[in-house]
């Protein structure tokens, strides 16, 4: 039996200390204006697994990169993170009321609001990283912000979004499925594997060895999202379930069955963590968070 304990503490460990991060960055104003930020927070603070701070907390440990300034980076990411929920949850995308077992962005306020605070979260994602306080050097800085802005965007998770609403009429095979994924939701957790190697101005080897593992986790981590939408119920996930078949949406789960699908999950989970091998007992919490991504029940 798995000792999950080590990993389930540095998960909320990395939690809470990303909500001290976040908490200042986005205070209220006073200004008419503060409606858009208490969406941005309302969506933050609900919670969430925390799993792409976590990855850049975990690979900056790796290079002994100062902690704090590796949380500005993963409450950065987490930005970018949220964001893609409450526009992902919008009418005009997945049309979804539940997130994290609460009411979305949209229908706690309004989706106009929630286009903007999905907006907001960007940006600030990226005045988080352009700051100094996040590292002193300055072409670390812009390499942060350039690996970001890249896989969120339509190389990245923009691009996979696009393909994910447009797939009813797609008819994706296999390998297809496998690019969606990897923009809609690889990208962002690679940057996150990756942000610690590149503030620890890592060798060529180590990088190479994060972004094989972070290739695997992330398709590991969308398969695992897929199974979780058929065999998972509302009140344990927290978002609705059963929508993907019935939306369209090209999965490896609709492609393959849920039995191959789940093989398939643990052969990349495997993989993930043979990338690891450079790494030594170091990295014993990310190979702990590769199993965790497919036995999760939320
Ligand atoms: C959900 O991501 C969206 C996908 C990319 C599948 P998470 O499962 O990481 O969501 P939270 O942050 O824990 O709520
Ligand atoms: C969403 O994928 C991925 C992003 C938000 C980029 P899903 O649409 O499957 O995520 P859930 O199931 O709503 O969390
Ligand atoms: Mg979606
Ligand atoms: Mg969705
Ligand atoms: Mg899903």
């Amino acid at each position: 039996m798995e000792n999950n304990g080590p990993l389930n503490e540095a998960l909320a460990a990395t939690s809470a200390a990303v909500e001290r991060v976040l908490d200042p960055i986005l205070a209220l104003p006073d200004g008419p204006e503060r409606r858009v930020v208490e969406a941005m927070r309302y969506s933050v603070f609900s919670g969430g697994k925390r799993l792409r701070p976590f990855l850049v907390l975990a690979s900056a440990e790796l290079f002994g990169v100062d902690r704090t300034q590796a949380l500005r980076v993963a409450a950065a990411v987490e930005c970018v993170h949220c964001y893609s929920l409450i526009h992902d949850d919008l009418p005009a995308m997945d049309d979804d009321d539940l997130r994290r077992g609460k009411p979305t962005v949209h229908k706690a306020f309004d989706e106009a609001t929630a286009i903007l605070a999905g907006d907001a979260l960007m940006t600030v994602a990226f005045e988080i990283l352009a700051s100094d306080e996040t590292h002193s050097d300055p072409y670390v800085r812009l390499e942060l912000v350039r690996e970001l802005a890249k896989a969120s965007g339509h190389h990245g998770m923009v691009g996979g979004q696009m393909i994910d609403l447009s797939a009813n009429e797609l008819e994706l095979d296999e390998g297809a499925v496998h690019r969606l994924q990897q923009m809609k939701t690889g990208a962002l957790i690679a940057f996150s594997a990756e942000a610690g190697a590149v503030m620890g101005h890592a060798g060529k080897s180590a990088r190479a060895s994060l972004q094989g593992y972070a290739r695997d986790l992330g398709l590991a981590f969308q398969i695992a999202d897929d199974l979780l939408d058929v065999e998972g119920t509302p009140e344990e996930v927290g978002k609705a379930t059963g929508k993907d078949a019935d939306a369209g949406k090209a999965t490896l789960v609709g492609l393959m069955g849920v039995e191959r699908a789940r093989k398939q999950a643990e052969i990349l989970s495997d993989q993930a963590i043979e990338h690891l091998m450079q790494f030594d007992d170091k990295a014993s919490l990310l190979r702990a968070v590769a199993h965790f991504v497919i036995n999760r029940s939320v």
